[in-house]
């Protein structure tokens, strides 16, 4: 290249972490390219220091900080919640799905700035990888991908000595002995003990919420409103998604609630043992459920089960940008037109029970349902029903008696 010629530009998803600081120098000793540092905020605690004007000390040419929350929400939270998602039926995929979104970003930024290339700081060993890789190949497929930890194996001593002999400013926080990854959804924490799938996750793998043991000795109650599968309100009270989930979530997380311990399958073939803290998509995941329960016929509820299955495959497998998690959410879309109505909830100790629903739109009809006065079932159709339901079981036993 000359130096006429204008570098290469690489944009590199950046958490002001030691992985991601460390990398805009390599990315720029061994490509030789100009390196734009893209924060992206989607709910996790803020940085103990301005990352972006670091990130700039640390030899970006631009850094930039996007603050996607309201996206997060509104394009991968709720499509989630509405399909009631859970990988393996147990965790609420609240790192999978800001995969994606997290993408999206880099991708504009990449277009807008021009760049060939995008950069990551994930490992070979996990799903994150594969989630960015073809998260960028399904919306951009000329767009080339770097990933300087799986490339460069490094242990974090060595990580930090490259720091320091590249003059590379980082902070250097207490080790922790786990892998942590938050946003509004939910906690994921792995490594350390906890690969040890026979021994509990010790106190300090959590960080979000007190111990059930320690919780208030009274029960709280909410009430979750929702209108066409969507949370609006808390108490009765309206309020935006980010307000609404940050709500819900406090108010869990002081009664223990959300806690989760699995070994999952992880997409290398890998299973691995993690544990997650997801206070409100625990509370709000069962509140929608039983919302849907009380307004979609029993044929929706069950085909969408197996809707809701596939959805929460394809989000953690990284296809989320597919016709197919589309098509589904197309599905899940059109089931949630009358999920509208108010659920109550109770939070105690750990545990989460939902104790009351209400709805303009409830197939739920007293009437039908009662033992006591006022009953309108006719009684006299059920004999009929059940001669005819039986039916082919009754002619199979015949003849196979017979024989
Ligand atoms: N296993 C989870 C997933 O694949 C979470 C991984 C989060 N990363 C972390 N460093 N804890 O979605």
């Amino acid at each position: 290249m000359t130096a006429e010629q204008k570098r290469e530009k690489v944009v590199l998803a950046y958490s002001g972490g030691l992985d991601t600081s460390v990398a805009i120098r390599w990315l720029q000793k061994k490509y030789d390219v100009d390196v734009i540092a893209v924060a992206i905020n989607v709910g996790q605690p803020p940085s103990q220091d301005d990352i972006i004007a670091r990130a700039l000390r640390n030899g970006a040419v631009k850094a930039e900080y996007i603050d996607a929350k309201k996206e997060f929400v509104e394009e991968y939270i709720w499509p989630s919640l509405k399909a009631n998602a859970m990988y393996q039926d147990v965790y609420p995929l609240s790192t999978a799905i800001a995969r994606p979104l997290i993408v999206k970003k880099l991708i504009e930024v990449a277009h807008r700035e021009g760049a060939k290339f995008i950069a990551h700081g994930c490992t070979a060993k996990g799903n994150d990888q594969v989630r960015f890789d073809v998260g960028i190949m399904s919306l951009d497929p000329e767009m080339k991908v770097i990933a300087p930890m799986r490339e460069w194996v490094l242990t974090r001593e060595k990580e930090i000595e490259y720091a320091k002999e590249n003059n590379i400013e980082i902070i250097v926080k207490k080790e922790s002995p786990f892998s942590v990854d938050e946003n509004l959804w939910g906690r994921s924490c792995e490594c350390g003990i906890i690969e040890d799938a026979w021994e509990e996750p010790p106190a300090d793998a959590w960080g979000w919420t007190v111990a059930p043991h320690d919780a208030p000795d009274e029960a709280e109650y909410i009430e979750i409103g929702f209108e066409k599968g969507i949370p609006v309100s808390l108490d009765g009270k309206k309020m935006d998604g980010i307000k609404l989930i940050t709500e819900v979530d406090k108010i869990a997380r002081q009664h223990g609630v959300g806690r989760i311990d699995h070994v999952e399958d992880r997409l290398v073939g890998i299973k691995s043992r993690e544990t997650y803290e997801c206070p409100a998509a625990t509370v709000l995941i069962a509140a929608h459920r039983s919302m849907e329960f009380m307004t979609l016929q029993k044929d929706v509820t069950s085909m969408k089960k197996r809707m809701e299955q596939r959805f929460s495959e394809l989000a953690y497998e990284g296809l989320w940008f597919g016709l197919l998690r589309e098509s589904i959410s197309a599905f899940v879309d059109k089931t949630q037109e009358n999920v509208t109505g108010t659920v109550r909830v109770k939070l105690y100790k750990g545990s989460i029970m939902v104790v009351g629903r209400k709805s303009p739109y409830s197939l739920y009809d007293e009437g039908l349902a009662t033992y006591a006065e006022g009953d309108i079932y006719d009684h006299n159709a059920a004999v009929g029903f059940i001669y005819c339901w039986g039916l082919p079981n009754k002619t199979a036993s015949r003849v196979h008696r017979k024989r």
